[in-house]
């Protein structure tokens, strides 16, 4: 499965995402916290419903849908839940646990311990009570990706949380829902990638950095050690430091 962000595609969001964004637009401060509510206060009861499990998602990206694990190493106490799709030699280390709505392609190392496709942290305030808000998208693995040990990785909303081929993850790292990790990007140990995140194509996101929800990070750019990202960083540069500048 040959995947990679295409110019304009950014982010892969449902119909229902862009609708809530374009509702969204402009609006600031306690509306936009009271929009928020409201919208997830909809969402909620039809999510109850839709989340049953013949509803999963399955998908069929590129046109590989079949499960195919004799050519795949599965190590001890490996979870696969329903829904998953893998391609040909895939080695899951120990621990691994997929759950449905994940979709992997073909030479690809999971390293033990990392999670793949769980539950998202989202949580809002409804009428005065800590809601969750459950998340029913999925997760994309391209071809040729290499992903460390301990790394969580949380599905999408609505959508896919996508890594690109040849992307590499390191150990300990945290990476969002809806999240786009770029074609050959690399993500060093105990970065954290907030929500809905672009990471362009040969982007080099440096240990403990902090990249924050809905930020793009341009294509072949790098992410000092330790930075805290705020804004969307151009292509082709490198930034560090809190609050994350460019460097001259
Ligand atoms: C951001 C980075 C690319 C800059 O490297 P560089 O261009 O060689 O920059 P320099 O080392 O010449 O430093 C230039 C200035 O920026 C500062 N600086 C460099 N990296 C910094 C960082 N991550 N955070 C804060 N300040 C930083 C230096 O202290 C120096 O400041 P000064 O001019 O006041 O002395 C580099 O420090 C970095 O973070 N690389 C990532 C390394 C990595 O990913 N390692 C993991 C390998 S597995």
């Amino acid at each position: 499965m040959h995947y990679e962000i295409k110019p304009g595609q950014g982010k892969i969001v449902t119909a229902a995402i862009d609708r809530y964004r374009e509702a969204m637009k402009g609006v600031t401060g306690e509306e936009f916290k009271a929009l928020k509510r409201a919208f997830f206060k909809d969402l909620i009861p039809r999510l109850d419903k839709i989340i049953a499990p013949e509803m999963m998602l399955t998908y069929d990206i590129g046109g590989i849908t079949r499960d195919d694990r004799e050519s795949c190493y599965v190590g001890p106490n490996v979870s696969i839940e329903r829904d998953v799709s893998i391609g040909e030699n895939v080695i899951f280390e120990g621990n691994n646990y997929i759950h449905a709505g994940t979709s992997i392609g073909n030479n690809v190392l999971i390293q033990a311990n990392t999670v793949i496709g769980g539950e998202a942290y989202s949580h809002e305030y409804i009428d005065g009570k800590l809601v969750h808000l459950p998340h029913i998208g999925g997760v994309i693995i391209g071809d040729d990706v290499v992903i460390g040990s301990c790394v969580c990785i949380d599905r999408g909303l609505l959508g896919r949380t996508i890594l690109c081929t040849g992307c590499r993850i390191d150990n300990l790292v945290h990476i969002a829902h809806d999240v786009v990790v770029g074609t050959n990007a690399l993500v060093v140990a105990c970065a954290m990638i907030g929500g809905r995140v672009v990471i362009g194509n040969g982007a080099w996101i440096a240990p403990n950095s902090s990249i924050k929800n809905g930020i793009t990070v341009g294509t072949n750019s790098m992410v000092g050690l330790h930075a805290c990202v705020l804004n969307d960083v151009p292509d082709d540069v490198v930034v560090y430091g809190v609050p994350a500048k460019e460097k001259k």
